[in-house]
């Protein structure tokens, strides 16, 4: 089983990578740190013990960073939902599932003690991870990779050019983007992509228990109305770790832009190597929406 650790700021599409990936059988999910990113730390830290105690999972939390290292924070409860996943009548949750440390020392804990190299999964601001680059650099030598969703070679979605996880914060993606560690990057190119449709909305609800709780979230995601397709931008990062050849990767080098007035939190993705840098980030630029779906689908019927 390939040991990992997930930060996330649940969210309704982090909620549905979780599932997917708590429940997959070649994945030991060794520890789950929360970020302040769709909605704040409190909210998305509540929301991941909900979460584990739907599913029945015993997994440690750790709360981690409640702003972002430079820049104000910003919030997507618009899309999200008010709780940041509204939508499902939850059961309390069991409170003694989070650790009393931050989630930087929970995730050098775990890695330095892991005997196989950690993959990290990060599918909200980059802010955790920053923090532990800088505090702990020897954790290093024990990560495998990054797999994480963020930014786009292309256009945004919460500004004209910027994706909201590299947004949401800056600095911390630039501290991660320059690590020197393998990244790929599951950006816009394949979460815009990556959509479920009301109809697959409906086969969610008598799917299982876990497909019923989606089928909530997501009439509650973006208000609800998604014809057009639901973005599963963080199942991305899932599906890269699992099933890599459902995407096309072009390896290149990545900057983030922190000066632009109009541009602040694009990743400037060098794909013509104008900046003669050597390549630092595997970015997916295409993805078989098909066969990702059909993925989805099979992933979820594994769920509780
Ligand atoms: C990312 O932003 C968040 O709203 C989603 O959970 C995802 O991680 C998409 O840009
Ligand atoms: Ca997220």
């Amino acid at each position: 089983k390939k040991p990992i650790i997930i930060d996330t700021d649940p969210g309704i599409d982090d909620a549905v990578a979780l599932a997917i990936a708590l429940f997959n059988e070649e994945l030991d999910v060794r520890l789950i740190t929360t970020v302040n990113g769709n909605v704040s730390l409190e909210k998305v830290t509540y929301n991941t013990l909900r979460l584990l105690k739907f599913f029945n999972k015993e997994i440690p939390v750790a709360k981690g960073a409640s702003t972002p290292l430079i820049v104000d924070p910003v919030d997507a409860s618009d899309i999200h939902g008010e709780t940041g996943m509204d939508g499902y009548n939850f059961e309390e949750p069991d409170e003694s599932l989070l650790l009393d440390e931050h989630a930087v020392n929970a995730m050098h804990k775990e890695i330095m003690s892991s005997e196989e190299k950690i993959t990290l999964l990060p599918i909200g601001p980059l802010t955790n991870i920053a923090l532990l680059f800088k505090l702990y650099p020897e954790v290093k030598e024990n990560i495998a990779e990054i797999i994480l969703m963020g930014g786009s070679t292309g256009r945004g979605n919460v500004s004209v050019m910027a994706e909201f996880n590299i947004y949401a914060d800056p600095e911390a993606a630039k501290i991660v983007f320059s690590s020197g560690l393998p990244i790929v990057m599951a950006g816009l190119d394949v979460g815009m992509k990556a959509l479920v449709y009301p109809e697959d909305s409906e086969v969610l609800r008598e799917m299982n228990d876990t497909g019923n709780m989606i089928y909530h979230l997501f009439k509650k995601y973006r208000g609800g109305s998604f014809n057009s397709g639901l973005k599963m931008y963080d199942s991305c990062a899932v599906a890269y770790l699992l099933k890599p050849d459902l995407f096309t990767t072009v390896d290149t080098y990545v900057d983030i832009e922190l000066n632009g007035d109009l541009t602040k939190g694009v990743t400037i993705v060098d794909l013509k190597g104008y900046m003669k840098q050597e390549s630092n980030v595997k970015v997916c630029v295409d993805i078989n929406a098909t066969e990702f779906k059909k993925w989805l689908m099979e992933n979820l019927r594994k769920c509780k």
